[in-house]
């Protein structure tokens, strides 16, 4: 069964259950409350009717006396009154009416006849009226020696409760029409969100990406129709990324191979008596083949830490010597490149735990990153300081500095800002990995023109289980 079905079912379900239990209490109520009043005016008369008989007249005979009675307890009362024998025969009637003289058959009067208040609600025998009869025992030197009978029709007081009920009846229907009507405008605004996102979220299985799920309010569905246009364009740009990233990748591996065959063809044609040439060639040939060694390497190592397959083996290392050495390995490229390379790092920083050749890994990449995008003259700075619970080693440069936007990318994977730029747009994002496999924090701020600070923050007491 659709969401909306079951919305306005349930719904009206609840509804109907509701305003059917309070109208029937409400009917009830109002019946009662009517009935009742009258009731209640009957037996007042009557009890000071009887009470009136019992200080005024009690020595008198009903029989005989039953004239004046009569015209004593009717003169108040728009109640049809009777004055009856203690046996329940008719004496006098305040309407002149008399259609039955034995009423006895009444239950309010028999119940007199016995002593005792008598009230009997009915259908009139002749007239098929509802009435109200309520009778009360003449009582002389404790005897019942006859009975007053009040009588009223209902007809009036069922009009007036049939009316109410009717108004409350209507009330109520008006009321469910409204929660069914309500429910189902209700149930519309979200049937149709979902129906949105369905359509969205069908074309995109079906590989159109271009689609965006129309966002109809700002609710729950709303969101989760951004979260699915979001993550459609993360889907495309991940797709323009790969594809920016495969044809990198064969330029960066195609220019050592062009190299090596190039170098290749040239030793078969004269290597064999060109000593020196064949020489040149090799060297050549050799460092190609590492740099391809390298970035094949590199792309492994990806795969393998983004698949989680990478453990670190844990080690102290101390921070200040770390540096040092690194910054020996690289300080002849920075020389060559004429950039100023320098390394300030205390020697009483503490030793942290830490895998040294991922670590050696990040640094590298990071120390690469800065000689690649620093221009000559200008200068590489890289510091270590101690902070709370770990060290902060930072890597500065006053290079070319990366756009705001940028800055926000450069840690995704294959992200260059430079497409056509040498270098596959994974340093960051493997640095970053290995950082957070040490419990660590890498961050990057920049600003173009002015230069760029790596800073990676490692924890001391590093254990993992
Ligand atoms: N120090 C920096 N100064 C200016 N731009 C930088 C710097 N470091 C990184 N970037 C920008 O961030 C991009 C991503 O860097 P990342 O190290 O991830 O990849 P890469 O250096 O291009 O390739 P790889 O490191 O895989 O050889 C770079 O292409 C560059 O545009
Ligand atoms: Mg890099």
């Amino acid at each position: 069964m659709g969401i909306q079905r079951r919305l306005v079912g349930s719904y009206l379900l609840v509804t109907c259950i509701t305003v059917l239990i309070l109208e029937i209490f409400l009917l009830v109520s109002v019946k009662y409350y009517y009935v009742h009043n009258v009731e209640r005016f009957l037996m007042n008369q009557g009890e000071l009717s009887a009470s009136f008989f019992q200080q005024y007249f009690a020595d008198e005979d009903v029989e005989k006396q039953s004239e004046r009675l009569l015209k004593g307890f009717a003169h108040n009362s728009d109640a049809q009154v009777q004055i009856l024998t203690a046996s329940g025969n008719l004496l006098q009637d305040s309407t002149g009416l008399q259609s039955t003289k034995l009423l006895i058959q009444f239950q309010d009067v028999l119940t007199a006849s016995q002593g005792v208040v008598g009230r009997w609600k009915g259908t009139e025998p002749v007239t098929q009226e509802p009435i109200l009869a309520v009778s009360f025992p003449l009582i002389a030197k404790e005897k019942t020696v006859g009975i007053v009978r009040f009588v009223t029709s209902l007809t009036d007081t069922n009009r007036t409760v049939n009316q109410i009920s009717m108004i409350l009846i209507v009330a109520g229907i008006i009321v469910i029409v409204m929660v069914t009507s309500l429910s189902v405008f209700l149930s519309r605004t979200i049937t149709k969100s979902i129906k949105d996102l369905k359509r969205a979220a069908d074309r995109m299985t079906e590989g159109d990406f271009s689609v965006r799920a129309h966002i109809r309010y700002r609710d729950e569905l709303g969101s989760l129709a951004e979260t699915l246009n979001m993550m459609a364009s993360k889907v495309v740009q991940n797709e323009k990324l790969k594809n920016e990233f495969i044809s990198s990748v064969s330029h960066e591996l195609r220019t050592p191979l062009t190299s090596i065959k190039g170098w290749v063809i040239t030793l078969k044609s004269n290597g064999g008596e060109n000593k020196p040439l064949l020489l040149e060639g090799l060297d050549i040939m050799e460092s190609e083949s590492e740099r391809l060694t390298d970035m094949v390497d590199e792309l492994l190592d990806f795969s393998k830490l983004d698949n989680g397959r990478i453990t670190l083996q844990l080690g102290p290392v101390h921070v200040s010597e770390f540096l040092h050495q690194i910054g020996k390995q690289l300080a002849p490229r920075a020389a060559r490149q004429g950039v100023k390379f320098e390394i300030e790092a205390e020697e009483t920083l503490s030793v942290i735990q830490a895998d040294s050749n991922r670590l050696k890994q990040v640094m590298l990449n990071l120390i690469d990153n800065a000689l690649k995008f620093t221009d000559p003259y200008e200068r590489i700075l890289i510091q270590a300081s101690s902070a709370q619970g770990g060290v902060v080693i930072s890597v500065q440069d006053t290079g070319s500095g990366i756009g705001e936007e940028d800055l926000a990318n450069v840690r995704n994977k294959f992200y260059k800002v430079d497409k056509h730029a040498s270098g596959s747009g994974l340093g960051l994002s493997i640095s970053e990995q290995i950082v957070k496999l040490h419990h660590g924090e890498l961050r990057i701020t920049s600003q173009i023109g002015v230069g760029t600070t790596v800073q990676i923050f490692l924890p001391s007491n590093l254990t993992i289980s």
